[in-house]
Formats: structure tokens, C-alpha cells, sequence
């Protein structure tokens, strides 16, 4: 779609979004998991570049993670059970956040609990760092852990009650990040919308394998984890669409096997306002100043004046059949 003024200066293009009242100055972050907790990226590009910063998922004490091997390449991606390894809540306020919090970028920080008291007890934790933390990103959604994570974020009633619990006890804005392994996300997203969530972050991974044929043994040791990079971008649009689509006025931040900017621009036609880039990092650690800038030459040549008028413009075709409703 390129409008009747036809390709802009890529100067003049307004990048910026609100997203549940924080301002972003474009849609561009990094996610959780895939850039630690901001500092060793730091000497790749001025981090100050991004929107924001999703830190690796927080626990009220620190874990070791899984055992190894816990990472596999895949055809189109990669699989992770890397098993929530961090450093903690304690640790996490003292020694990283003030790295965080000087960038002046938006500081997402990425928790979670082993049980419902342990996520309720990060929350009341990290509410401690709330004049330097602008969301609480709660992971209901990883694959890769025994005892919580994924478990919280398939049944609406629980997520809505563990995150109602976690909203009591913090100041700060919660966004819920979920799971494509759910049955139903519009059910999940409204749940967590209603108990008091300010958005969702969508998607987390999805659960795969892969088996080494010469030992016969996983490439895993856990056999499972979760499948991230382009060959979940599919997945993660779709669900975008159908969350927007039900819910317009949530706001969504879009994730899963974004690379370029028009894979970004995809991602905010689909609903989201707000993109953070994941698995990408690993192979190409300045793959975020790209990303926007190649949004920024894209809305340019397209026409697109100001991005957030275009959040959830995903035009449908005249004839969409009825069916592609009742399957998916
Ligand atoms: O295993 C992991 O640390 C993955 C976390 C996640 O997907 O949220």
C-alpha cells in the first residue's frame, strides 16, 4: 500500500507508539532470553538506540538452569531449555538493573515463580526496583521447567487469579507474556487482561524436538524445549491477528522469528505495538538497529506517515471464507 502522497523522507516517519501509556519512541526492543540482561550487548552498538530491553526471566532466588546440552540449531530457528538460569531478584536489583536504568531505555524485566507464592513473591520483589523498571514482563510461558512457567499460562482461570495476585503487590505495570501451546489465547489474554495485566507479550516459544540419529539420543538433554526464529514467525502473526482482532484495545507486543523490518512491520499490521527481536541476536548482536532502520526506510517507501496508524491494518480479503474462523 503505498498512499496517494506516495514514499516519504524516511526522516519524517513517526515511529513512535504508546503501549499501555509508556512512550516508546519507536516499536523496536529486544527480547527476553536472548540479550541477558542488556550489559554484554553493550559493546556491539549504543543500546540506547532501542525502545527497550526484556530481560532474561527473574526468580526470587537465583537457578542454575538446565543440564547440557540445552541449545540446538534448527533448519529455521532454534531450540532452547536453557531452564530459566538467573541470577536471581536480589542479585538482579543490585548489580544489573542500575545498568539498565541509566541506558534510559524502557526496562522490561522478565519473572516468574516455581509455584503461585513464588511469583507472587518475585513481583513484591521486584517492586522494590519500581522507580527504574517500567514493566513486569510475567512469563506463564516457558516449556523448559518442572515446577511453573507454562503451567500458569494454559488455563484462563489460573492465569487470571496468579496474575490478579501478582497485580496486588506491585506498583508496576504488568504485561503477560504467553504461550502458542495454549488451546486458546484469546481466552488466556482476556483472563489476564481482566485480573488487572496492562498487555500481553505474544508469542513464547513453541515445544519441539530434534534426535541426534547416530546416538539415537535427543539433542536436548530435557528431549523437549522450545522452538524460536523464523520458523515460528507464522505462528506468532496468527496469533497476534487473533488477539488483536478480539481484544483491539489490549495492547500486544508482537515476538517470534523477527529479522527485518518488514518481518517488524508485519508484526504491527497484524496488531502489536510494540516488537521485540529474540533468536536474531545470537547470530547478528546489531540485528535491532537494522530492524529499525530498514522500518523506518519501509514505512518510508510505503507512504506510512506514522506507524501507529497502522497497528492492526491488516486488510482482510474480500472473500475470507467463513471456515478459516471455525478452524483455527
Ligand atoms: O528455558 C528457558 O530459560 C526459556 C525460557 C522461556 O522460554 O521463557
Amino acid at each position: 500500500m503505498v498512499t496517494a502522497a506516495g514514499p516519504l523522507d524516511p526522516s519524517s516517519v513517526d515511529l513512535s507508539m504508546d503501549f499501555a501509556g509508556l512512550s516508546l519512541p519507536h516499536p523496536v526492543m529486544v527480547a527476553s532470553g536472548c540479550f541477558a540482561y542488556g550489559e554484554p550487548y553493550a559493546r556491539f552498538f549504543d543500546l540506547r538506540a532501542l525502545a527497550g530491553i526484556a530481560t532474561k526471566g527473574i526468580s526470587p532466588a537465583p537457578r542454575a538452569g538446565n543440564p547440557v546440552p540445552r541449545i540446538w540449531e534448527t533448519a529455521a530457528g532454534m531450540l532452547n531449555s536453557i531452564g530459566l538460569e538467573n541470577v536471581g531478584a536480589e542479585v538482579f536489583l543490585r548489580e544489573k538493573l542500575p545498568f539498565l536504568a541509566d541506558l534510559g531505555v524502557s526496562v522490561w524485566v522478565n519473572f516468574f515463580g516455581e509455584d503461585f507464592d513464588a511469583y507472587v513473591a518475585c513481583a513484591r520483589a521486584l517492586d522494590r526496583g519500581k522507580d527504574r523498571i517500567d514493566v513486569l514482563e510475567m512469563n506463564v510461558s516457558c516449556p523448559n521447567i518442572q515446577k511453573g512457567g507454562i503451567e500458569f499460562g494454559m488455563v484462563p482461570e489460573v492465569a487470571h487469579d496468579l496474575v490478579r495476585a501478582c497485580v496486588a503487590v506491585t506498583d508496576i505495570p504488568i504485561v503477560v507474556k504467553l504461550s502458542p501451546n495454549a488451546q486458546d489465547n484469546v481466552a488466556i489474554a482476556d483472563a489476564v487482561r481482566s485480573a488487572g495485566a496492562v498487555g500481553v507479550s505474544l508469542i513464547n516459544t513453541v515445544t519441539g524436538m530434534a534426535i541426534d540419529v547416530r546416538t539415537r539420543r535427543p539433542r536436548l538433554a530435557t528431549t523437549y524445549g522450545g522452538l524460536s526464529g523464523p520458523a515460528i514467525k507464522p505462528i506468532a502473526l496468527r496469533i497476534v491477528h487473533q488477539v488483536h482482532r478480539a481484544l483491539p484495545d489490549l495492547p500486544i507486543c508482537g515476538m517470534g522469528g523477527i529479522r527485518t523490518g518488514e518481518d517488524a512491520l508485519e508484526f504491527v499490521l497484524a496488531g502489536a505495538r510494540c516488537i521485540q527481536i529474540g533468536t536474531a541476536n545470537f547470530a547478528e548482536p546489531t540485528v535491532a538497529l537494522r530492524v529499525l532502520d530498514e522500518l523506518r526506510r519501509l514505512c518510508a517507501e510505503l507512504g506510512i506517515a506514522r506507524l501507529a496508524d497502522v497497528v492492526g491494518d491488516v486488510r482482510p480479503w474480500p472473500a475470507e471464507p467463513a471456515w478459516k474462523e471455525a478452524r483455527v
